[in-house]
C-alpha cells in the first residue's frame, strides 16, 4: 500500500477481506469485537490445516517416511515464514521456538533463560499495568532464583500517566551498570496505545536484551525487529488468524546466551504450525498497514463518537483517540465504561444485541485498573456499519 491510501480506498480491499471469514460471513447480524482476545480465521488457513490433516499429517523430526518428512519441513519452513515476518535481518543467527500462546512464550523466556542469563544482584525492569502474563513469569523466576541463592531485583517500568506510554526518561534514570533485562509490551492491551517501544533501546543502552509481549500487534500491524531492536518477541497465534494452541518466541540471540526452551516437549502442535504459516502468508498477503490503518480508523470512529457522550469515559491516552495523532499511535483497541452501568451489565446488554466484546478486568497487572471496563477490539474483518450499529445501542444506555 502507499501510505497516502486514505480508509475510503480501503473499502473495496477491505470487503474483499471480509468475505474470506465463513463465520462472520454466516452471522451478517452479529458483530465479533473481541479481536484482542482471539482472532477470526480466514478460509485460506482453514483450507491449510484441512489440507495438511489430509495429506501429511505424521509427527514432526522423527520418521523417514514422506508424510513426517512433509510435517518436518513444514516446521522448518513456518520457522522461517516467523523469522519474514518480523524483518528478521540475521536469521542465521536467531532462533524461532513455538508455544501455545504469548503466555507460555514469556514464561519459557524467564523458566529456561534466565537461569542461564542472570546472575545474583542483577535488575530486570517489567511494566506492572499491562497483560499480567508480561509480568508474573518474571516474578515466578525470581522466586525461583531466590531460592536458589540468586537474587534478582524487579523493578517496575514506568509509565507516563496520562498517556498510559512508557516514559524513556524515567526508565534511563532507572538503568544502572546491574540493569540485565527489560520486558515491555508491544500494544497495550487495555489502552490500546502503541508503546513506542522503539524508544526504550536508546533508554536502556546497547547491551541490555528487550523482550517484547507482542500478543496485541502481531497479525495487527508490520512488527519489525530491526526497527525495534529488541532481543525477544514473544506472539500468540490465535490473536493473529492461527489456531488457538500456536504461537513463537522469536529470540535474536546476540545479547546473552543462546535462547533455547528446556526440558522435552514432546510432539509440536503441527496443525498449529499450518495454521501459523498459513496466517502469516495470508497476512503478509493482506498487508499489515493496510490492517493497522482500518482497525485504527475504526477505533478513532468509536473513541471520537464515545468522547462525545457524557454517559462514557474512554481509557487510556485522551490526546491520541484521531488515527493521525502525534501524541500516541493507537490500535485498533477502544476501553471503555460507562458512568452508571457496570461493565459486565453493559457487555451483557451488548451481547443480547449481537455484539460480542470482552467485559471485565482484561487480566490487567497489578498496577492496572481497579475497576472492570469494556474492551471492543477490531480487526481486519470489522465496518464501520459495525461501529455505528454499536454506538446507536450505546447511546440509548
Ligand atoms: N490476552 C487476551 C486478552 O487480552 C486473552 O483478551
Amino acid at each position: 500500500m502507499t501510505t497516502s491510501e486514505t480508509f475510503d480506498e480501503l473499502r473495496d480491499w477491505q470487503h474483499a477481506l471480509r468475505a474470506q471469514f465463513p463465520i462472520i460471513v454466516a452471522n451478517p447480524g452479529l458483530a465479533y469485537l473481541d479481536s484482542a482476545a482471539t482472532s477470526q480465521k480466514p478460509q485460506a488457513v482453514l483450507d491449510a490445516v484441512q489440507t495438511y490433516l489430509t495429506t501429511a499429517n505424521a509427527n514432526a523430526g522423527r520418521g523417514t517416511y514422506t508424510w513426517a518428512n512433509d510435517t518436518t519441513a513444514l516446521v522448518a519452513r513456518t520457522r522461517d515464514r516467523v523469522a519474514r515476518h518480523l524483518g528478521d535481518p540475521e536469521p542465521e543467527r536467531s532462533g524461532v521456538h513455538f508455544v501455545s500462546g504469548a503466555t507460555e512464550g514469556l514464561r519459557a523466556v524467564a523458566r529456561d533463560w534466565f537461569p542461564r542469563y542472570l546472575s545474583d544482584g542483577d535488575e530486570i525492569i517489567v511494566p506492572f499495568a499491562d497483560h499480567q502474563a508480561n509480568a508474573l513469569p518474571w516474578l515466578e523466576a525470581q522466586e525461583l532464583l531466590a531460592s536458589q541463592g540468586v537474587r534478582i531485583v524487579v523493578r517496575e517500568l514506568p509509565y507516563e500517566p496520562a498517556s498510559h506510554d512508557y516514559d524513556p526518561a524515567a526508565l534511563a534514570e532507572l538503568v544502572t551498570a546491574r540493569t540485565a533485562f527489560v520486558a515491555a509490551t508491544h500494544v497495550h492491551h487495555v489502552y490500546g496505545g502503541n508503546m513506542n517501544v522503539h524508544r526504550i533501546r536508546r533508554a536502556v543502552g546497547p547491551d541490555v536484551p528487550i523482550c517484547l509481549d507482542a500478543a496485541q500487534s502481531v497479525g495487527h500491524l508490520p512488527v519489525d525487529v530491526r526497527a525495534l531492536d529488541v532481543d525477544f518477541v514473544v506472539f500468540s497465534g490465535h490473536k493473529a488468524m492461527a489456531l488457538p494452541g500456536s504461537g513463537a518466541v522469536w529470540a535474536r540471540n546476540t545479547r546473552g546466551p543462546e535462547f533455547k526452551p528446556g526440558g522435552w516437549t514432546g510432539t509440536p502442535n503441527t496443525t498449529g504450525i499450518a495454521s501459523l504459516e498459513a496466517a502469516l502468508d495470508w497476512l503478509d498477503a493482506a498487508g499489515p498497514e493496510r490492517i493497522e490503518r482500518w482497525t485504527v480508523a475504526l477505533a478513532a470512529r468509536l473513541t471520537d463518537a464515545l468522547r462525545n457522550l457524557d454517559a462514557y469515559e474512554v481509557l487510556g491516552c485522551q490526546q491520541s483517540l484521531a488515527a493521525d495523532s502525534e501524541v500516541q499511535q493507537r490500535s485498533g483497541i477502544v476501553t471503555f465504561r460507562h458512568r452508571d452501568i457496570g461493565s459486565n451489565d453493559l457487555g451483557f446488554v451488548l451481547s443480547t444485541h449481537g455484539f460480542m466484546v470482552r467485559a471485565d478486568g482484561h487480566c490487567q497487572g497489578r498496577a492496572g485498573e481497579s475497576d472492570s471496563s469494556v474492551r471492543v477490539s477490531l480487526h481486519a474483518y470489522n465496518t464501520p456499519d459495525e461501529i455505528d450499529r454499536l454506538l446507536t445501542v450505546l447511546r440509548t444506555m
